[in-house]
């Protein structure tokens, strides 16, 4: 067998990348639950893609046969409702994983040097991902996606110039229409789909470059025995290998549980308007994107005032795009000495904590009319308002309270509990 896998060895690097990406990748011995969610995006990376290979089999990209398609694939197809219940539930539940992901690099600093690029690909990863789940999102050809898709392209039109002309382009017609199907059905299925195995590839490499940061925010590769290895390391494989398996399969119950006994999950992974085929003449009451979107949708909807001559649409556009923007700048807007939250002060703490806060309410307020009250007093524009300030706040004071805020020492070793 040894001389099996030298003779591959000499000819391709099997061992050797087994070696140095695996069996001899040290990582930090503390990581914790936060940890898994990286690999479980790979996972459901690909069930997505292995299941989107089942729908296309039998899904038409034509506005005259998709809907029926869809739902020749959920009654008709042997299994097809299970890829569709599958391919629906993983597009969800890779936003709560990937939102999860983001969340801990909050935590414990881990977009802080020298880890920015990491965080920078991550980011391009989160803006395709976007992008995949919205030109997905129009290939059932439902009410909601015909109308989803119609909104949103219209925003290109706020654009001062160019903008009417660019959404024509995009839709390749003066409507949502065939053309904008096919070519969506084009980015859906290939284009994108390459593009993030690409970057997740990259983001991979520029990980085992650096190294993992950890729940201490300690540099373990600081840190060396006399064989060169990281005294707060561990082994990649059998450690972690064995530790994201087990997290693999209590992911996968909750997967499989959502898929098996409530796919819908009450209109929030597949909308109850969708179920209709898509109506040029029939808008339906409120046009409302998936959960995942909704944060940025609620802060477009948040500027109702024009502000310096410009119309509120437009400010409503560059402030969805600014909020993406600025966690791009995380890096370098962060001025805090230490990285974990484990050693930071109130400050950021509190900061962290008002944000998450403004993000969900946001994220619910996008689901719902702006101008009915479904929290208390105010109704739902004005709380978006509120969020919309608090969200922006975060980043733009936090050069301020980062370096402000009393932090504490932090320990030579990584701490176990
Ligand atoms: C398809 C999407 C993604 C995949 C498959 C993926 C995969 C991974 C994996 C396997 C790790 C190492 C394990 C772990 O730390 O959990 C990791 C680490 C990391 N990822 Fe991602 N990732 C994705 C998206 C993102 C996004 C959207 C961001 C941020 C915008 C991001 C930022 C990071 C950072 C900062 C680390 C290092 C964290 C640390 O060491 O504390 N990733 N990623």
């Amino acid at each position: 067998m040894n001389r099996i896998l030298k003779w591959f060895d000499d000819r391709y690097p099997i061992i050797s990348f087994w070696e140095e990406h695996l069996s001899k990748y040290y990582a930090p011995k503390n990581f914790n639950i936060w940890y898994f969610f990286g690999s479980l995006a790979i996972v459901v990376l690909v069930i997505q893609i292995i299941t989107g290979i089942f729908l296309t089999m039998h899904y038409k990209p034509d506005t005259e046969l998709a809907f029926d398609s869809v739902e020749h694939i959920m009654r008709d197809v042997s299994w097809g409702w299970l890829m569709r219940y599958l391919h629906s539930t993983g597009a969800s539940l890779f936003f709560v994983v990937i939102y999860l992901h983001m969340f801990r690099g909050l935590l414990y600093g881990s977009y802080k040097g020298p880890r920015e690029l990491l965080w920078i690909i991550g980011m391009i990863i989160y803006l395709t991902l976007m992008a995949e789940a919205f030109f997905g999102y129009l290939l059932p050809w439902g009410n909601m996606s015909y109308w989803g898709a119609q909104v949103i392209i219209s925003l290109f039109g706020a654009i001062p110039f160019i903008g009417e002309g660019l959404a024509e382009w995009i839709r390749g017609d003066f409507v949502v229409s065939d053309a904008t199907l096919t070519r969506f059905f084009a980015f859906h299925v290939i284009l994108v789909p390459l593009m993030l195995c690409g970057l997740v590839f990259i983001h991979l490499v520029a990980l085992h470059k650096t190294g993992s940061n950890n729940p201490d925010g300690i540099e373990i590769k600081k840190d060396k025995d006399e064989s060169g290895k990281p005294k707060d390391g561990i082994p990649f494989h059998p450690y972690y290998t064995v530790k994201d398996l087990f997290g693999v399969g209590v992911f996968l119950f909750v997967f499989f549980g959502i898929t098996f006994i409530v796919p819908e999950v009450g209109g929030w992974f597949i909308e109850r308007a969708n179920f209709e085929p898509a109506n040029a003449l029939q808008t339906p009451p409120d046009i409302i994107p998936l959960w995942y979107l909704t944060p940025y949708y609620s802060i477009l909807r948040a500027v109702t005032y024009p502000l310096f001559g410009v119309d509120a649409k437009l400010w409503g556009v560059i402030s969805m795009g600014l909020a993406i923007f600025l966690l791009f700048l995380l890096p370098w807007l962060d001025r805090s000495p230490v990285k974990s939250i484990r050693y930071r002060g109130w400050m950021f703490k509190t900061a962290l904590t008002v944000f998450v806060i403004a993000f969900v309410l946001l994220g619910y307020l996008g689901t719902k009319n702006p101008q009915s009250i479904d929290l208390f007093l105010f109704t739902n524009v004005t709380w978006a308002q509120i969020c919309y300030f608090l969200y922006f706040a975060f980043f733009l004071l936090m050069p301020i309270y980062s370096r402000l805020d009393p932090v504490k020492p932090v320990p030579d070793r990584v701490t176990m509990k």
